[in-house]
């Protein structure tokens, strides 16, 4: 049977952990796609680069259209970032009837009700467990695993560089710039490192969560932000010293008068589990009607990790493949036609 070929574009820290892990357990994931799943071709600027990371033998190009206007490419893998020429890029590969898997939360959070419903109009899937919570399959879980559930509430920690400065602040007594220059060092952070201490990019990820989890369309313009550039040594301290821990959360809950969403620095009791989630770990606390609350807790950044997330989705993609093309009906884990009409407060 004819591989799946993937399109990898963007060829940095998770684009060079996806081309380790798709390589590493070739065998495992054809195995459970179904059928061989084959790196195709990749796009990079810097060619030297992408070379040393996929080898020899994966055809490179620096024009990332090559990729999503290459008639063998089945799915396209976006890992460039940002909502620009992100943007452009995947909406041509859904205009080409190409399959995408992205990690980009900017871009579904601020341009996501767009996209589905192209998707949902070209019959192709968007998968993103890679956007939120890196490793974590918070997506999985919500679509899937908590379907029956009424959801009432979750609270995440979110942005692993912000929980990494955090805990080594509290750890350590380390310096705030100091944590900062280093989980950009392991690969942690933003390309703006703002956006990971200001909350921008854990408003992203909670956006998406939302938009899962009650049904509602993205709606990032909603969320407050509160960053953690502005916290202190001491502020940790007293804190401790009253028994918290000062946690960056994502917060949305339904209310009477509307859905909320926030993020802000907040003080945890230090008896609780996700008050004790430390370094470049998330932690996701999701309440529903049924299941009652349930943590999911993992790394929620790096390569692999997020790497881990992006293959999951070519796998889901690659099993939606080999079903009779006839019958074939992409399920988007977020539906803009089947959205409910929930006011969202104002910030
Ligand atoms: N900069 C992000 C973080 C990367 O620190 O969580 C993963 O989305």
């Amino acid at each position: 049977m004819k591989p799946i070929n993937i399109g990898l574009m963007g060829v940095g820290t998770v684009g060079g952990g996806t081309a380790t892990v798709l390589k590493r357990n070739a065998e495992e994931i054809s195995r459970r796609a179904g059928r061989e799943i084959r790196l195709f071709m990749a796009a990079n600027r810097d060619l030297a680069r992408a070379r040393e990371v996929v080898g020899d033998g994966v055809p490179l190009v620096d024009d990332a259209f090559q990729v999503v206007n290459h008639p063998e490419v089945d799915i396209v893998v976006e890992l460039i970032g940002g909502d620009t020429i992100a943007k452009e890029l995947v909406l041509k590969a859904i205009d080409n009837g190409k399959h995408v898997v992205t990690a980009n939360k900017k871009l579904l959070a601020m341009h996501g009700n767009e996209i589905f419903a192209r998707a949902q109009e070209k019959g192709v899937m968007v998968a993103f467990e890679a956007a939120v919570a890196g490793g974590i399959p918070i997506i999985k879980a919500l679509r899937e695993g908590l379907s029956a559930n009424r959801i009432e509430w979750l609270a995440g920690i979110i942005n692993g560089t912000s929980n990494f400065i955090l805990s080594e602040m509290r750890e350590k007594g380390a310096d705030f710039a100091d944590v900062l220059k280093e989980a950009q060092r392991l690969g942690y952070a933003e390309a703006d490192p703002t956006f990971d201490v200001e909350g921008h990019d854990a408003g992203h990820k909670l956006t998406i969560m939302a938009a899962i989890a009650f049904g509602i369309p993205m709606n990032f313009d909603n969320c407050y932000l509160e960053g953690i550039s502005q916290l202190e040594g001491k502020d940790i301290q007293y804190a401790e010293e009253l028994g918290y821990r000062v946690k960056l959360l994502g917060l949305t809950r339904r209310t009477d008068k509307g859905v909320e969403l926030r993020v802000h620095p907040t003080l945890i009791p230090e008896d609780q589990l996700i008050a004790n989630v430390n370094g470049v770990m998330n932690a996701v606390l999701v309440r529903g009607d049924a299941i009652g609350q349930a943590l999911f807790n993992g790394p929620g950044a790096g390569a692999l990790p997020t790497a881990s997330a992006v293959v999951a989705d070519i796998v889901d993609v690659a099993r939606l493949l080999t079903s009779d093309p006839e019958h074939r009906v992409p399920h988007l884990a977020f539906q803009p036609d089947r959205l409910q009409n929930l006011p969202i407060l104002p910030m």
